[in-house]
Order: C-alpha cells, then structure tokens, then sequence
C-alpha cells in the first residue's frame, strides 16, 4: 500500500512543469489551510495551543490526502528547535595519568580517503554496544536522551554499520583526539548538528571531558575545548546558512514568514569560516517554512505565503540558490584545511508526518529497499548531489577540500533509532501506552545510530 502510494506519488510529481504546476497549487491550497491551523494568527481558534503535547487540529485532515503525506510542509520546529533551557553542566577534566601516552606518528592525512565507499553497507549486529551510556556522558540533551526518558527497548543500541568494501574500525577517540592537537572543528547548521556533535562529544569523553567555554544567549551555538589536546569542537546555529529573520517565540511558534536573503551569508558562520580547520555544513527542513525571499534588496517571492501578494517560488527554489551560494562561497575560499558538505537527513514518521500524528515504533534496522526514502527527502538531497558535484570541481581547481558525506542511506534504514514519543520526560506517565503524544522520529536518540557517522568521519579524517 505504501510502495503503491509512493510510485503513485512518483508518477504523478515528476519534473515537468505541468506537474510542478500541480504541485504549486496542491501546496498553496495546503498551506491556506495549514497556515491557518497551525501557525498562529489573529484568527487561530484559541484552543490550538503551541504545547507540543497537544495533538495538531483535525481540520487539516480535509486537506487532499496524497499531497499532503508527501508534502510535509508544515514541519514545524516545535520538535527540532526547542532551545535547550537546561543549563549546561561543566565537566570535569579526567585524570592527566588516564590519558594514552602521545604518538607522534599519527599524522592525519585527510587528502587521502577516496578508496572506500564508506556509505554503502548494512547494519550488523555488535553484542559490544555503544562506547558510551547516558550515565558516563553528561552532555546528551533532554530530547536525545531516550533511556532517561522511559525508552522501552534497548535493542537499536546494538548495531554497527558496516561498509561493504572495506573495514570500518570502531571510533578511537584517543586517536582522534590525538590527531587533532591544536585544531579546531565546527559543525554549521540545525538542530541535527547539534544531535550529532553531542554524539561526537560523547564519544571523545570517553577519553577527555571538554569543557564548555562560549554559548549564545539561547545556547544553541557552543563551543567546547579539550584542554590537554588544545582540541576545539563548535556548533554553530546557522538552520539556513544565509542571513535570516525568523519570527519566532520561545516555543517555535511562528508569528510571520522567514525572511531569508539569499545573496547575503549567515555571519554567524561566514566571519569565524577561516578559523576552523575541519568544518561539517549541513542544512535541511528549515527550507520547508513559510519564508519570504530576498535578493539585492528585492523581494523575489515567497514559499507558503497566501496572504502575501507575492509569487510562490517553491522551496526548492531557494534550497538551491543557497547551497549553491554557499559552495560556491566555499569552493572559492582562502580554506586550508577539510571541509564536509553533509547531506540533508531523513525523516521515519510513519502514518502520517509530523504534524498529523506520524510515528516511528519500529526496534530493529531495515534492509535495503524495505524503506522508501520519501518523495520530499529525495527532492532535497538530489538538488544537494546536483550543486556539490558543480562545486567540487570548483574546489579543487582552487585547491580548497572540498567532501560529501551523505549520511542518507545510512540514516534511512535506522527507523528505530528516533526518540518518537521519548523526546519528552516519561510521556506516558499517567496515560496508557496508546495515548496520542508528539513524536520526534527525526533526531536521534543518543547513544544511537548517529554514533556511527563519527566512525566514518574518523576513518574519512584521521585515517585517510
Ligand atoms: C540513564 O538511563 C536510565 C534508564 O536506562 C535512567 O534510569 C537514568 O536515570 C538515566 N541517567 C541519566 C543521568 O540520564
Ligand atoms: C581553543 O579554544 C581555547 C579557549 O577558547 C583557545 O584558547 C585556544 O586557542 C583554541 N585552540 C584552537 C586550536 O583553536
Ligand atoms: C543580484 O546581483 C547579482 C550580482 O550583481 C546578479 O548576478 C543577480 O542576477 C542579481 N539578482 C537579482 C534577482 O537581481
Ligand atoms: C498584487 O500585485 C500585482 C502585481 O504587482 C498588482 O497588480 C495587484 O494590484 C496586487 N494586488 C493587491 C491586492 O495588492
């Protein structure tokens, strides 16, 4: 039934301009009605609450069914953006005795990593387990913490992927930190950056606790040091890598479309680029918003914009235009050291999508082609193959390093490694088990599935 769906979905929204068409309006009809119900407004009816625990209206449900399962443009960042307010802890350095002696002769060569195809493979399964638990690492947030949070099953902990070509060793965090003495790593993007360097963190701890030494005000961009390494790891908070006014509240609720300037670089990131040596860019679902779209002081159009007298452009539109601006801004730089463009990461909400009660409950990987990845996922990664492949070749002309890594068809068979329901504190205290509660079934829990990307960075980095 949802092969069935999906070729349908195919067939019916391919490339051409009559179905973009199509597609055009199904989505401003769409948005009509989901921007009315879900975004506040003036007129929202007052029951609609921005808690996350409160299911979405049912009203979206008119809304014509195929489109709208496909076409999950009202992912809303309720789920994904929430600032943390936790207040971070700052860790404790471990014993200098506990540390390896320092091996000068692992120099990392990171020009050297095209042998091995390190993201075709399958999940096999490891009786060993991750290299860290919820108890030995302090920095894993609320939301990743899906042990803490009453998480049931304990079986997704135990997988490693395996590439088909070659040996993946499992993470050497000495190694790596080793390796990485008096460097500097940032990871740029959106709360999947920030999933993922809790991950590497956590990793790393195992061997040395960093110490927390820059937040922003809402702590969504860090930085921390590993003092005995001069080991610098940052996450900068850049969802859409161009400059951005967004328009939201505490909550991620909305009160107005983004407004994105799509010649203009995010600051955040572009004034610090030069300082890194190792740089992880990534961006994603930030694109399906309501925004408006600017270019030399002109407004362009808009994405999902109905009350805006202005032309739909499609999110597409400014998805490119910006990995393009930032690849090209990239490719042509002064950069002298590593710098990984990782593609956009799928999600496994299941009947239904975020906001319609999409869940994912699955306990073990699947095979290949036993998941579809999904129309929309598709569109967003193949415009990101299209533009790295141009800029690339831009790259290295310049001499600048240039790398994908593209995480997708890994990530695409962890369906079970979401926190789904277990995003938030025991959401089924004082409810039975089929109570409807949001579900997150795109981050990760930690440890999880997302460990696995730092065994290949590793391996792309210090190995070569
Ligand atoms: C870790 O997870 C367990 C459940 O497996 C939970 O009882 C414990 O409170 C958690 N500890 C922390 C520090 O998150
Ligand atoms: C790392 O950060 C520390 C503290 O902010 C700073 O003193 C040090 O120079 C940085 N090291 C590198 C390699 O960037
Ligand atoms: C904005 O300016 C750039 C550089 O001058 C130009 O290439 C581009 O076409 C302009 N875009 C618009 C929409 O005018
Ligand atoms: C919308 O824009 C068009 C073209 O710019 C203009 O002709 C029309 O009057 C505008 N409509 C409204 C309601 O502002």
């Amino acid at each position: 039934m949802r092969t069935l769906r999906i070729d349908y979905l195919k067939h019916k929204f391919g490339y051409n301009q009559k179905n973009l068409l199509l597609k055009l309006v199904l989505t401003i009809f769409f948005f009509g009605l989901a921007f009315k119900f879900v975004f506040f407004n003036s007129m929202s009816p007052p029951e609609i609450s921005p808690v996350l625990e409160h299911p979405f209206p049912k009203k979206t449900d008119t809304v014509p069914e195929q489109p709208q399962k496909q076409n999950p443009l009202v992912f809303s960042q309720q789920v994904t953006e929430n600032p943390t307010t936790d207040l971070e802890p700052v860790p404790q350095l471990l014993p200098v005795s506990e540390l390896e002696p320092q091996n000068e002769d692992q120099v990392m060569s990171p020009s050297n990593t095209g042998k091995c195809d390190y993201f075709s493979g399958d999940w096999v399964p490891n009786p060993v387990g991750p290299v860290y638990t919820n108890e030995s690492c302090d920095l894993i947030e609320g939301p990743q913490n899906c042990l803490k949070n009453g998480r049931p099953d304990r079986g997704f902990l135990y997988w490693k992927w395996a590439p088909r070509d070659c040996d993946l060793p499992p993470f050497d965090a000495y190694k790596f930190l080793n390796s990485m003495r008096d460097k500097s790593w940032a990871l740029i993007g959106d709360s999947i950056s920030r999933n993922h360097v809790q991950s590497l963190l956590c990793m790393l701890s195992t061997v040395e606790k960093p110490v927390l030494v820059y937040h922003d005000e809402l702590y969504k961009s860090k930085s921390w040091h590993f003092p005995s390494f001069n080991f610098n790891i940052s996450v900068i908070w850049s969802p859409f890598l161009v400059e951005a006014a967004i328009f939201e509240d505490f909550n991620g609720v909305s009160s107005s479309e983004v407004e994105l300037y799509l010649d203009k670089l995010d600051s955040k990131w572009k004034d610090q680029f030069l300082n890194f040596d190792y740089i992880i860019m990534s961006c994603g679902k930030w694109f399906l918003k309501p925004a408006i779209y600017h270019e030399n002081d002109t407004t362009l159009g808009c994405h999902a914009c109905p009350k805006r007298n202005l032309t739909e452009l499609g999110f597409t539109f400014a998805y490119r235009k910006t990995i393009k601006f930032v690849l090209n801004f990239i490719a042509s730089s002064n950069h002298k050291g590593l710098i990984f463009y990782r593609t956009f990461t799928p999600d496994h909400f299941e009947n239904g999508e975020w906001s319609s009660g999409g869940t994912c409950k699955r306990t073990k990987p699947v095979k290949e082609g036993e998941i579809e990845n999904k129309y929309l996922n598709k569109l967003l990664r193949d415009i990101e193959l299209e533009e790295f492949r141009k800029a690339a070749a831009e790259a290295s002309r310049n001499g600048v390093n240039l790398k994908l890594v593209d995480f997708v068809s890994l990530s695409l068979l962890r369906p079970d490694g979401h926190p789904g329901p277990y995003r938030a504190f025991q959401p089924f205290a004082n409810k039975d088990q089929n109570a409807k509660v949001q579900n997150d079934c795109l981050h990760w829990c930690l440890p999880g599935p997302i460990d696995s990307w730092n065994d290949i960075l590793m391996e792309m980095v210090v190995n070569g």
